[in-house]
């Protein structure tokens, strides 16, 4: 069985979608949950998931490596064989990033490469873009910019604001996502020289990314 590790810093819809993706049917289990923010609703979920939890809140003036190393301290106790960012919204440091290689995948709401960072929705929106979306990706150092595995793509409509289309997005995140988990559980989904592959087929050749 997959031991999948969620890292959260909010709400946790997509750690719920992956919880949920869990089912008898795939072979992966959500064995902990790891906040760096306290009042994070996502440690609710858990909770009500029986999944055990941790928080690991940064310190004041604490730097980001000696953050990321109570981070991996926090993460080696759950023995994961895929950590899941999940909305885990803090900057990671290369060295952090190296030890998880190829074992650590992250959601964000665009269609990369488009809109790295914040903001995505109405970045978007302000750019006059008529398809959003998400991708799920490997976590490699630079950030937001790991090997797709794969996107969905959501309209955007004159009506829209950044509240509108979030929601047409985290639609879609929470169907891609737990596939996402699930392809990797099976043992069909690896990162190798910086492009991620499906049943050693690279993906963008493929036409999800
Ligand atoms: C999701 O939309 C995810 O794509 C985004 O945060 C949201 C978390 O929602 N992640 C990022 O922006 C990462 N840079 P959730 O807590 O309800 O899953």
């Amino acid at each position: 069985c997959c031991r999948v590790l969620v890292l959260i810093s909010g709400n946790g819809s997509n750690l719920q979608a992956v919880i949920d993706g869990c089912d008898d049917n795939v072979h992966a289990e959500v064995v902990g949950v790891i906040s760096n923010k306290p009042d994070a609703y996502g440690l609710v979920r858990a909770h009500h998931s029986e999944i055990d939890t941790s928080c690991v809140i940064a310190h004041q003036g604490e730097t980001r490596s000696d953050y990321d190393i109570r981070l991996k301290q926090a993460i080696d106790k759950y023995q994961p064989d895929l950590i899941v960012l999940a909305g885990f919204m803090r900057i990671l440091t290369d060295e952090f990033v190296q030890q998880f290689e190829g074992r650590m995948i992250n959601i964000h709401p665009s269609l990369l490469p488009k809109y790295t960072g914040l903001h995505t929705h109405q970045r978007a929106i302000d750019a006059g873009d008529n398809q959003h979306g998400a991708s799920v990706h490997f976590v490699t150092p630079e950030l937001d910019a790991g090997p797709v595995i794969l996107q969905a793509k959501v309209p955007i409509y004159p009506e829209d604001d950044a509240t509108t289309l979030a929601e047409r997005v985290h639609e879609q995140e929470h169907a891609i996502y737990p596939l996402v988990v699930k392809w990797f559980s099976q043992n069909r989904l690896i990162m190798k020289d910086g492009a991620a592959y499906l049943d050693s087929k690279p993906l963008d050749v493929m036409g999800y990314a």
